[in-house]
């Protein structure tokens, strides 16, 4: 524990995006602190439009901050530029998503095999072997269109750890998925994490909770504790 305090995955202080088409009212987030040690399982909760995809876009390199520091796995996300930014994305980040994003027209193996991070630093045995533990052997040559959801989201979990990242980024991963396959698609998530792995997951449902290092709850763009169903202001009187 005191390793993953002095050397955090992810270090963020100040952290604010704000979109600037919609000056009506708070949208984005504002001014936000956050500490991730690595093989942490961070769970962050919020209601719809409270900034939870706004903040794993930033931590993920994929949406710029406009004010604040951003520090993960070592690289400072403020200080580079584009190409910077996509070597970082292809070395340290997996993405998994609600609607799962495979390519269409490519099987199941070549869906894995575009995970691999480009220079050949990770064989591409690696998706052979991420297949079979996820339960996909039998569907390797299969199109997307003819999987399940959670044989989808199971594919796109493949893809997302075929490189070995630092830190796998899940927006509603089991949003589309039954109990059975949302309870399968965490297990995945949390083995990968005691295998060394740091995990920040975005979700509206609780069935994560119980395998959170760190629960985080965001209302209108900044944190309120987690436990509180009230709106935030109700917690000051
Ligand atoms: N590109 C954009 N342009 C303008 N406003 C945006 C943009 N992206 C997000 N927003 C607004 O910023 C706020 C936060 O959006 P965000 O997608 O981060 O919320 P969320 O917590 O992920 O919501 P959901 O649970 O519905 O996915 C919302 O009010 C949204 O409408
Ligand atoms: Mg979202």
């Amino acid at each position: 524990m005191d390793d993953a305090m002095t050397d955090p995955l992810i270090e963020a202080s100040g952290l604010t995006r704000n979109y600037a088409s919609r000056p009506d009212r708070v949208a984005g987030v504002s001014d936000l602190t956050l500490r991730v040690g690595r093989g942490e399982f961070v769970v962050i909760q919020g209601a719809s439009g409270s900034g939870k995809s706004t903040l794993l876009l930033m931590l993920g390199a994929l949406l710029r901050p406009q004010r604040g520091t951003l520090r993960v796995d070592g690289v400072d996300l403020c200080g580079l530029n584009a190409s910077g930014l996509s070597r970082f994305r292809a070395r340290s980040v997996g993405f998994v998503f609600q609607l799962f994003h495979l390519v269409p027209y490519l099987t199941v193996r070549h869906n894995v095999l575009a995970g691999l991070p480009p220079g050949g630093a990770v064989d591409a045995s690696e998706a052979d072997r991420w297949i079979e533990a996820l339960g996909l052997t039998e569907r390797r040559d299969a199109d997307p269109a003819t999987l399940s959801a959670g044989e989808r989201q199971r594919v796109a979990l493949a893809r997302a750890l075929v490189k070995r990242p630092s830190l796998i980024l899940a927006d509603e991963p089991t949003g589309n998925l039954d109990p059975d396959n949302a309870a399968r698609v965490l297990e995945h998530l949390d083995r990968y994490r005691r295998a060394g792995g740091t995990v920040v997951l975005v979700t509206h449902g609780s069935e994560a909770n119980r395998y959170a290092t760190q629960r985080l709850r965001l209302e209108a763009g900044r944190w309120v504790s987690p436990s509180s169903n009230a709106p935030s202001h109700a917690s000051a009187s």
